[in-house]
């Protein structure tokens, strides 16, 4: 029994199409004048033209800006931060896309109070005040960024990934319309949504976990588990898409309050090292990260066992079983949609020491929740056998 603070997400508005209504959303907070950050492809192949058109008839004005890399660095945020001079120029910012843009679209929200680089940022409450409201439509459902007070951001000469945390960084408001997911392709569906099933697990058994976490937590595993199949099978399938979207969130609000773990801790030098997505790089690591936590949280795995419904009843299920059930159920998830390391690295011992001393060094923030203590040689264990080299 523990004390704890739960924090929530400020505002959500859920449900199909939601995303037309948004010129009654905008005019319920009273912006006048916005800028919309938008995802290149989506406004290329014009999935999101409503939302511009709604905005047009309303006489709302907005400018957009979609020169948006996937997952941004810091020199393109300085760029587009000075580019843009957001705070004198508009009342609001609108981030329609996946989590690189959502990130974006925070950093530049806030960033009346940053001064030189954001990367003098990077690292847990270095940001001072509130930015001008933030409205944001995710478009995958994966990274929970529309709830979170996270922004990751890359360097991609010195190749690391970093997190910049503030409560400041939390949207305004969450427009959640699963319509907005369904062009999302199957390979992206399945990164996106084993990111959101790792945010859930690595929550649900982090050191900072609380009992209302755990629900969301909990809830996350066992939507996400049920539904990424099938959304990655069929795009228009949208109970898959509605319920994938929730599990997202879900994550999302469970990150608020606990946080993620050795999954990520590892990832953000894997993502770095080889320029992959993050969801690939959680995806890759999850199964042996879950696997050396396991004996550290069995009594947690029996629940997460319960709500992946993997047989629990049966008299011969000992508790360590179940434990190796759960993990096994993972790598089958990862397996199901479509995920394997296989062919996609070329790894050796010189690598392996860099992959796991940049972990050590840089993510002792992600580490310090992970449930068993990871050492270098541990990380590098982790690697070896989630990258094939055995
Ligand atoms: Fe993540």
């Amino acid at each position: 029994m523990k004390d704890f603070i739960f924090q929530m997400p400020k505002r959500i508005e859920a449900g199909f199409s939601k995303s037309r209504e948004i010129v009654r959303i905008i005019k319920g907070i009273e912006l006048k004048n916005v800028l919309i950050l938008v995802d290149y492809n989506l406004k290329r192949v014009g999935a999101v033209n409503h939302i511009f058109d709604n905005l047009r008839e309303a006489n709302i004005c907005f400018t957009i800006f979609d020169n948006i890399k996937n997952e941004p660095t810091t020199t393109e945020i300085d760029q587009a931060i000075n580019e843009l001079n957001v705070t004198s120029n508009y009342d609001g910012i609108i981030g329609i896309g996946g989590g690189s843009t959502i990130d974006m679209a925070k950093l530049l929200a806030v960033s009346g109070s940053i001064e030189g680089s954001v990367k003098n940022y990077i690292g847990t409450n270095l940001i001072n005040k509130p930015g001008i409201p933030l409205i944001v439509l995710p478009t995958t459902s994966g990274t929970g960024a529309e709830v979170t007070p996270n922004a990751i951001v890359k360097d991609r000469r010195e190749k690391w990934k970093k997190g910049i945390i503030s409560p400041y960084l939390i949207p305004t408001l969450v427009i959640l319309d699963p319509e907005l997911t369904f062009s999302v392709p199957p390979k992206i569906t399945a990164e996106t949504g084993l990111d959101a099933f790792t945010h859930a697990i690595e929550c649900f058994i982090g050191k900072k976990s609380n009992p209302i976490s755990d629900l969301f937590a909990l809830d996350a595993i066992r939507l996400i588990n049920k539904y990424l199949r099938r959304a990655v099978r069929d795009g228009s399938d949208r109970e898959a898409r509605y319920y994938m979207s929730l599990g997202s969130l879900y994550g999302g609000v469970a990150i608020i309050n606990s946080g993620t773990g050795g999954v990520h801790a590892l990832a953000y030098p894997l993502g770095g090292e080889y320029d992959i997505s993050h969801g690939l790089s959680n995806s890759i690591l999850l199964a042996e990260v879950m696997e050396f936590n396991a004996e550290a949280v069995s009594e947690k795995f029996i629940k997460v066992a319960e709500v992946m419904e993997i047989r629990t009843t049966d008299f011969t299920f000992t508790q360590e079983k179940i434990v190796k059930s759960v993990v096994d159920e993972i790598r089958k998830l990862v397996s199901d949609v479509g995920i394997s390391s296989e062919g996609l690295f070329m790894v050796s011992d010189k690598v392996l020491d860099h992959l796991a001393t940049m972990a050590i060094s840089e993510q002792q923030r992600l580490l310090e929740n992970n449930p068993r203590p990871i050492s270098f040689e541990d990380a590098r264990q982790i690697y070896k056998k989630s990258l094939e080299l055995v």
